[in-house]
């Protein structure tokens, strides 16, 4: 399975900050933004990415991410000129993706899950469309999944004003390789964009769409607002704090993976004269 960053978009909700440097460039706690994310599929196996940002932000996440062989990954770079919309990524990715599965996370999403690989190799080969769906007290801004007792889907909204349950859905997708030629056949909804909801509903109605609940040991967080961009930090922190380990943190995933092995570990730490490399060459010891 390949994996898609999507890292454009405007910031308008962290403006100032976001006026000059893109939202996932922006540090969350003791990371760029873009680390969490990345990380996250990383961690799920994926290690052909395609990061999709805006012409003017290219570069910086050029420099940042490189092309992943210093991580045992592939990243390559695509731009989407103007924000037309989440699901517009699979119509930029259409080489990129050629016949396989492919994910799509969002570059401001951050994810906090003790057991992902055991879930993610459940629906990497599979055909059809995978979602996650995650309880949150204020589902409005997302879009929202209603379930039957026996967990089948009645309804998805995007962004709904009185939402029919208190199940978003994460910006983590998993789709077959479909997915392009669906994205191509969506219009823009009313507010000019092409939507994930809108896709994802296409899945749905033809019975390909598979929702997974996350459990309550999980923890999704987005980093729109100013406010969800400090609790998002303030939770790295009070975890990575208390346990003494990193949350995010792309080179340890990628040790972990087995992508990078300990000398190449070691390489890096050694870049870092902070508490940041004496963490990675505490790995190697452990
Ligand atoms: P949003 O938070 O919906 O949009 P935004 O980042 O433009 O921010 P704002 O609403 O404050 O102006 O986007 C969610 C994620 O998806 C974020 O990581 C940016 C990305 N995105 C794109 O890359 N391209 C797009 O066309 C859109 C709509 C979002």
């Amino acid at each position: 399975m390949k994996g898609i960053l999507l890292a454009g978009g405007s910031g308008t909700r962290l403006y100032p900050m976001t006026f000059s440097i893109s939202k996932q460039i922006i540090p969350v706690y003791d990371k760029p933004m873009i680390y969490y994310p990345l990380s996250t599929l990383i961690s799920s196996g994926i290690n052909d990415i395609l990061v999709i940002t805006t012409q003017k932000d290219l570069p910086l996440f050029q420099d940042l991410l490189k092309n992943g062989a210093q991580w045992g990954c592939k990243i390559s770079y695509k731009i989407q000129y103007e924000p037309n919309g989440i699901a517009e990524a699979f119509i930029i990715a259409e080489e990129f993706i050629g016949n396989d599965n492919v994910s799509l996370i969002l570059g401001d999403n951050i994810f906090y899950f003790p057991s992902l690989k055991n879930i993610i190799s459940s629906f990497t080969q599979a055909s059809g469309a995978s979602i996650f769906a995650y309880h949150v007290a204020n589902p409005s801004r997302y879009g929202v999944v209603e379930f039957t007792n026996l967990n089948q889907i009645v309804s998805i909204e995007e962004k709904p004003i009185n939402p029919k349950s208190n199940y978003a859905i994460p910006g983590f997708y998993f789709f077959d390789s479909n997915v392009v030629s669906l994205a191509k056949q969506l219009k823009p909804s009313e507010r000019g964009e092409l939507e994930i909801t809108d896709l994802i509903l296409k899945y749905h109605n033809n019975n390909q769409l598979n929702v997974i609940k996350m459990d309550k040991g999980t923890a999704w967080l987005d980093t729109g607002t100013v406010s969800s961009l400090m609790n998002a930090a303030q939770f790295v922190q009070v975890l990575e704090k208390r346990q003494g380990l990193k949350v995010g943190c792309v080179e340890e995933q990628a040790y972990l993976m087995n992508y990078i092995n300990s000398q190449q570990l070691k390489k890096i730490a050694n870049q870092f004269k902070n508490s940041y490399g004496d963490y990675l060459n505490s790995l190697i010891n452990e």
